[in-house]
């Protein structure tokens, strides 16, 4: 495993390498991936809980709606991996199916068929809506957020916006990195941009589909988001190098191996999506010092 102080070298000297003129970069943003997931089924508030005390940045949610019209937070567009329960309710697709229905299924009975059970017997896990996990974490965590299918669920991005407005999280400017909102799609980002052309973006990228030529391909991303979300394996001096002079930041998903997730700190990327938040911990750095809410500044 990788040493702590041999990685805060190596990030240092990497950050030096940007050249004297550049000012010293924040230290890497840990990104909790669906929660601490690695540890506990994703998207649920112990995951979420967890992720935190295990010092996570941020808190990674992914977004469905359903048919009637809420945003919940679900990684799949199926319910077969994550859901237990009646099969006209936890079985088909997520947009088929109200909020009523999601709620009778259990989202954290599947993690414990392929681990063994803890001691005490796993309490049932509900499907959160958006606006639940706003709302309970607001005054203590940073969200990023992706919207998930977003062509096929026309007016996602704005209702995700007018839920991010009814929990006064409105960013002022981009500069203002509570929530970050990432995508697949370049479509849901333009959309977004559109309207509220203030909030962070970040354009995530599949495995081996960087845009080539890198340069161009960067600069035109960065006219409409802060940073990009690479694959893992598709990171490298270049890619950080490019990046960074295109003012974007790069956070490469999703890192679960303390050696890789040195590797790529040494690199410099700017932050890591991880299933293991303690993991980043034993290799990297203090959280984000920014107070959370920094509502004078809003
Ligand atoms: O959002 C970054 C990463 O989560 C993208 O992959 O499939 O886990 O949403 P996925
Ligand atoms: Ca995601």
């Amino acid at each position: 495993m990788a040493h702590p102080i041999a990685v805060a070298l190596l990030v240092a000297l990497a950050v030096a390498a940007c050249g004297t003129e550049a000012p010293p970069r924040p230290a890497p943003t840990l990104i909790a991936h669906r929660g601490a997931s690695g540890h506990l089924p994703e998207h649920t508030r112990r995951a979420y809980d967890l992720a935190l005390e295990q010092g996570a940045d941020y808190l990674e949610h992914d977004l469905h709606r359903t048919r009637d019209g809420v945003l919940v937070v679900v990684h799949d567009d199926t319910l077969e991996r994550t859901a237990r329960g009646p099969a006209e309710d936890c079985s088909g697709a997520v947009a088929e199916k109200t909020l009523a229905q999601l709620r009778r299924c259990d989202f954290g009975a599947w993690f414990w068929e392929r681990r063994p059970r803890p001691a005490l017997p796993p309490a049932a896990a509900e499907i959160l809506t958006l606006d639940q996990v706003l709302d309970r974490y607001r005054d203590r965590a940073r969200f990023y957020i992706e919207t998930k299918d977003p062509d096929e669920a026309p007016g996602m991005e704005t209702e995700l916006l007018a839920a991010l407005e009814r929990h006064d999280l409105r960013p002022q400017s981009r500069d203002d990195r509570t929530v970050i909102v990432q995508s697949f799609s370049p479509k849901s980002l333009a959309r977004l941009h559109a309207s509220w052309p203030e909030l962070p973006l970040v354009l995530l990228v599949e495995a081996g589909e960087l845009p080539r030529p890198l340069d161009a391909g960067l600069e035109r991303i960065a006219e409409t988001a802060v940073g990009i979300g690479p694959h893992r394996g598709d990171v490298d001096a270049e890619l950080v190098e490019t990046a960074h002079r295109h003012g974007l930041v790069i956070h490469p998903w999703t890192v679960n191996d303390t050696d890789e997730i040195a590797r790529l700190l040494s690199l410099g990327v700017d932050g890591i999506f991880t299933d293991y938040p303690d993991r980043f911990r034993e290799v990297c750095c203090e959280e984000a010092s920014t107070p959370v809410r920094d509502t004078e500044a809003r």
